[in-house]
């Protein structure tokens, strides 16, 4: 019985007092525009200090929903032409609706409660257009090699509607994907230029265009090879390589693939390669795999690790390319004051 969890008191509130009574001016008013058949999201915009207790939603003043929170919250749907089309998101309580009508048309207001607030409330007013917004393009996969990169990009327009069909075009007019997903390899000249997608629909057609480098480099966060050490003795040298992906939230996981064969050599963001020196240090690749996307690059561990001295035999002598460098900046910078 979700309805007994609503305090009686709270009912009556519900029943009592209506949008008019509120002033108009305190009213945190608010316009947005869904597209037809799209979805729009009203925001609580709560305080994050604050915790949701109740809602009450009205359309042009008569009931539309309750909400109570819980996980997943309680929710009584009063106007039937919105059943199935109502959603309360997670910890923000925002009232989104989905598969939008014309004649949803209107205006919606919610008096809601919070742990530390009695009574507050919003007013937003819907308008719904039989336009199309733009597709949304995700950047899925960036694999580079040293300055190139190879890309893998999707395209859908929102509420994953049906009938759409997807075009990825290069300027001009060479499509490279009737597809939603598009990649295009390295040494693509569409890598260096902008990429067009365009969902065609039933009722309308809507494109965007993106230049693949900056859009990814915006997305998805770049995955660097350093090269930690080098050591040799008795005719072996290790070889240390570190993978580091930039963090932008949730967890990444690391592989290691051998290029030529794709096989995985390790799982984690180190790699250790134990060769004797006529052995060739293979290429490798190191992915960085994001709750979103893949990010990937790929090295031959004999250039990044090339500062380091060959086989020194019996001296056992860890070098750190590292740290190499910083002295190799330091001797520059230094010179550069003198
Ligand atoms: C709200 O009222 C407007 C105009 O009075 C109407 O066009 C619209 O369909 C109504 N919306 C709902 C959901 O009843
Ligand atoms: C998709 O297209 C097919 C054939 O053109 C049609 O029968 C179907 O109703 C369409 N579906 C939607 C959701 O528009
Ligand atoms: C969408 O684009 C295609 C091809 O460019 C065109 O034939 C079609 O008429 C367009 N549809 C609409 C609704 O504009
Ligand atoms: C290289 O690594 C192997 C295995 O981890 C180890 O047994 C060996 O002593 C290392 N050699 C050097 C020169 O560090
Ligand atoms: C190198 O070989 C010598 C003698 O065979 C041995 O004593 C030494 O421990 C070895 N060093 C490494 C790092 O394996
Ligand atoms: C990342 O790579 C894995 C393995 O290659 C693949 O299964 C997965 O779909 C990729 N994820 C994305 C978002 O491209």
């Amino acid at each position: 019985m979700e309805g007994a969890l609503l305090r009686p008191s709270f009912l009556l509130l519900l029943l009592l007092l209506q949008p008019g009574e509120y002033s108009r001016a305190a009213a945190d008013e608010s316009e947005l525009t869904g597209i037809l058949g799209g979805s729009v999201t009203f925001p609580l915009r709560i305080p994050a200090a604050q915790k949701f207790i109740h809602g009450a939603w009205a359309v042009n003043t008569s009931s539309l929903a309750t909400v109570t929170a819980g996980k997943p919250p309680h929710v009584l749907v009063f106007d039937l032409s919105y059943k199935g089309r109502l959603r309360f998101h997670d910890e923000s309580y925002s009232l989104q609706i989905t598969n939008l009508r014309m004649e949803d048309m209107g205006s919606y207001t919610v008096e809601f409660s919070t742990d530390k607030e009695q009574f507050a409330y919003r007013e937003f007013t819907l308008r719904v257009s039989k336009g199309q917004l733009p597709p949304t393009i995700t950047c899925d996969s960036v694999a580079c090699e040293e300055d190139s990169c190879s890309y893998t990009l999707c395209c859908a327009v929102r509420d994953g509607r049906e009938n759409v069909t997807y075009t990825w075009s290069n300027a001009p007019s060479s499509v490279l994907s009737t597809d939603s997903t598009v990649h295009i390899p390295q040494r693509h000249q569409a890598a260096h230029k902008d990429v067009t997608c365009t969902a065609r629909l039933p009722d309308g057609n809507s494109s965007r265009t993106i230049s693949p480098k900056d859009f990814c480099a915006e997305q998805v966060p770049a995955t660097t090879i350093v090269c930690d050490a080098v050591t040799c003795a008795n005719g072996t040298c290790n070889y240390t390589l570190r993978c580091v992906a930039g963090e932008r939230g949730g967890r990444v996981a690391y592989s290691w693939t051998r290029k030529a064969s794709g096989t995985v050599v390790s799982t984690g963001p180190i790699l250790l390669v134990s060769l004797r020196p006529f052995e060739a240090l293979p290429a490798v690749a190191c992915t960085a795999r994001h709750p979103a996307s893949n990010s990937s690059r790929m090295v031959s561990p004999k250039d990044l690790c090339a500062a380091t001295p060959p086989d020194q035999s019996l001296a056992s002598s860890p070098s750190y390319c590292l740290i190499i460098l910083l002295l190799a900046l330091g001797a520059l910078s230094a010179g550069a004051i003198a």
